[in-house]
């Protein structure tokens, strides 16, 4: 018997897997488009906000006190969300960065993340603790951002302890994969909140405690998830943190030390 193959179903149920995914990727493709440009033309209209309240706040000094303190915090507000418009637009470069997998040397991108860290990162008071990382497989530059991102906050969240700690690592999980860690013995947060982090703007600390717009963990996860990979947390108040990550497939195993 000759079956119509449009009748297979297996044939239609793959067909319209196709389909439906093709429509999802064109959704995300247009989401993103969205995002970045909404973002972009929201500068413009900041600018116009930020220069005004900045020429009424220098004509209004020694007149009007009340209004002084009024128009600082519309700069200052205005300075705020242009740091957030360009952590969107940078999230959104993350995501529509054309993913170039090879071989990456984790070691020297920590090295690397670590140069940029600023003066607070060579602290005689701060000890840094490097383990072997093994070679993966991935994006250099996404890779970068998660690095700059991990240690930045690591800094950032054990710079009251009077003796911080950062730990960087990597251990075999069990199923053969490398999983990468930054520790800290910093003021930690509650693991209750421990999934929301990772959202865009998400912060668990008070802006007068910690600077910050809360973009960088998010970005974080932009870029494993796009390497297939995992990105999760382990915390306690007071008592540090510890973020790790694996990347998907081509991963190498730790090296022996
Ligand atoms: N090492 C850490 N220790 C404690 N809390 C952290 C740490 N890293 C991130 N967090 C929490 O996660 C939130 C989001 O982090 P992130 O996206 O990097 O934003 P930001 O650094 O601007 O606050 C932070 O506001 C903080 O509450
Ligand atoms: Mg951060």
């Amino acid at each position: 018997m000759i079956r119509d193959l449009n009748e297979d179903p297996l044939l239609r149920t793959s067909r319209r897997v196709a389909e439906l995914t093709a429509q999802l990727e064109a959704a995300h493709r247009e989401l993103e488009a969205f995002s970045y440009s909404v973002a972009h033309d929201l500068r413009a209209p900041l600018r116009h906000i930020d220069g005004f309240a900045r020429m009424a706040l220098e004509k209004s000094r020694g007149l009007d006190d009340a209004l002084v303190k009024q128009l600082s915090v519309v700069v200052q507000a205005a300075g705020t969300m242009g740091r957030m418009i360009d952590g969107l637009l940078n999230l959104s470069r993350v995501g529509r960065a054309e993913l170039q997998r090879r071989p990456v040397d984790m070691a020297g991108l920590v090295e690397k993340a670590r140069s940029q860290l600023g003066p607070e990162a060579a602290r005689p008071t701060l000890r840094w603790e490097i383990g072997a990382l093994p070679a993966a497989s991935g994006d250099p530059e996404l890779l970068q951002l998660v690095w700059i991102n991990l240690l930045s906050n690591a800094l950032k969240y054990s710079s009251r302890h009077p003796q911080p700690e950062i730990q960087v690592g990597a251990r075999t999980a069990g199923d053969g994969k490398a999983v990468f860690f930054v520790r800290d013995n910093g003021v930690g947060f509650d693991m209750h909140y421990g999934g929301k982090l990772f959202n865009v703007f998400q912060r668990l600390h008070r802006q007068d405690e910690f600077a910050g717009i809360g973009i960088g963990l998010a970005v974080v996860r932009r870029v494993i998830e796009r390497h297939g990979g995992r990105v999760w947390a382990e915390s306690k108040i007071n008592g540090g943190a510890t973020f790790y990550f694996s990347l998907g497939e081509e991963q190498a195993t730790v090296p022996e030390t």
